[in-house]
């Protein structure tokens, strides 16, 4: 039996013992064995911060996740177990499928069965308008309005579900502040550099507030295009380009916003300082913004810069989360 995929689909839960093939073999074979078979999607199942932790993949449990990071960097992928959820186009299938799972080694077929699709409403009520403090509102993409920025407030649209980057996060909220901040300091237009872009927010922030040029920088392709769409969304199409890897030392940045782990921060410490706009001595004029970072990445990420840009940075901190301001000078 066809089924209407836009209302749903028949879904094979399936258990992945953790001695065998890793996620990554398994998703392979399955798409190999079962792709021209009616199998439409896999879902690697979730995986909670905890569990990474307990596993030794991630050194703590309040890591920030890349989100759909590329494989090489993908914590949740190296797990050895999980369920896998394959969706079917028809229930003929799905079941066809299960009677093949049933006989291989390796795996348990946990159920069989129709999965509603939740409706583009149901999904939506779960969202709604963030206030920023320091910065204004970011409101889900499809609200109405424009985005603006006047003297005390801002507002910005961003699509949620894809790519990092709702505004729920604390270290989003201390950038977005840290960015109205520098909108507001002398001087009008700007290049910005975002760092780990994500859904773009914080670029694009720096576009609606001041910034004529951003370069929102991501290693993961697949929200490029989510970046792009919410730049339309916020009316900065022209102002924001999007791209994989990091412009050359030199470049003269007035901002540079970097919200990731301070692993990667610290291993690009001296691009993103170089990236800074100097003035005719060298000095750095540019603000440097970074996050994403725990109290105990705050003295090595603190001191790695400071070496590099020879001045102390502002902190502020937001649950337990912190951002480090370097406020560029004349
Ligand atoms: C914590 S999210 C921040 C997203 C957004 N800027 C925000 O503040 O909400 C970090 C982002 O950095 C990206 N990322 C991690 N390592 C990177 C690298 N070496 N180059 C570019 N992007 C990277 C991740 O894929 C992720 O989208």
């Amino acid at each position: 039996m066809m089924v209407d995929d836009a209302s749903g689909a028949w879904v094979v839960e399936v258990a992945i013992n953790a001695a065998g093939p890793s996620p990554v073999e398994w998703t392979e074979w399955l798409w190999a064995t079962l792709g021209d078979r009616g199998l439409v999607g896999i879902a690697e199942g979730e995986v909670s911060v905890s569990e990474a932790a307990e596993a030794g993949l991630v050194g703590s449990e309040l890591v920030i996740d890349a989100a759909a990071a590329p494989r090489a960097r993908d914590w949740v992928a190296e797990l050895g177990a999980g369920p896998f959820r394959l969706w079917f186009d028809s229930e003929t299938a799905a079941r066809e499928a299960a009677d093949a799972l049933r006989v291989r080694s390796g795996c348990e077929v946990r159920s069989v069965g129709w999965q509603p699709r939740e409706s583009d409403d149901a999904w939506r009520a779960g969202f709604a308008a963030i206030a920023v403090p320091g910065f204004g509102s970011v409101l889900p993409a499809w609200e109405d309005g424009q985005a603006m920025a006047s003297a005390g407030d801002a507002t910005i649209f961003i699509e949620p579900g894809i790519g990092f980057g709702t505004a729920l996060h604390p270290t989003t909220q201390l950038c977005l502040a840290a960015v109205r901040e520098w909108g507001g300091a002398d001087g009008g237009g700007g290049r910005v550099l975002d760092f780990g872009s994500g859904s773009g927010v914080l670029g694009i922030a720096a576009a609606v507030v001041r910034a004529d040029q951003v370069d929102a920088v991501e290693i993961d392709d697949a929200v490029h295009t989510a970046i792009r769409q919410n730049a339309a969304r916020n009316g900065v199409t022209d102002r924001v380009a999007v791209s994989r890897y990091l412009p050359a030392s030199g470049s003269g940045y007035d901002l540079v916003v970097a919200n990731i782990v301070a692993d990667v921060l610290l291993a690009h410490a001296r691009t993103l300082c170089g990236s800074l706009r100097r003035n005719a001595t060298g000095r750095p004029i540019g603000w440097l913004v970074l996050s994403g970072l725990r109290t105990e990445d705050l003295a090595a990420v603190s001191a790695g810069f400071e070496a590099l840009l020879a001045t102390q940075p502002r902190q502020t901190e937001r649950d337990s989360w912190h951002c480090l301001v370097w406020p560029g000078g004349d």
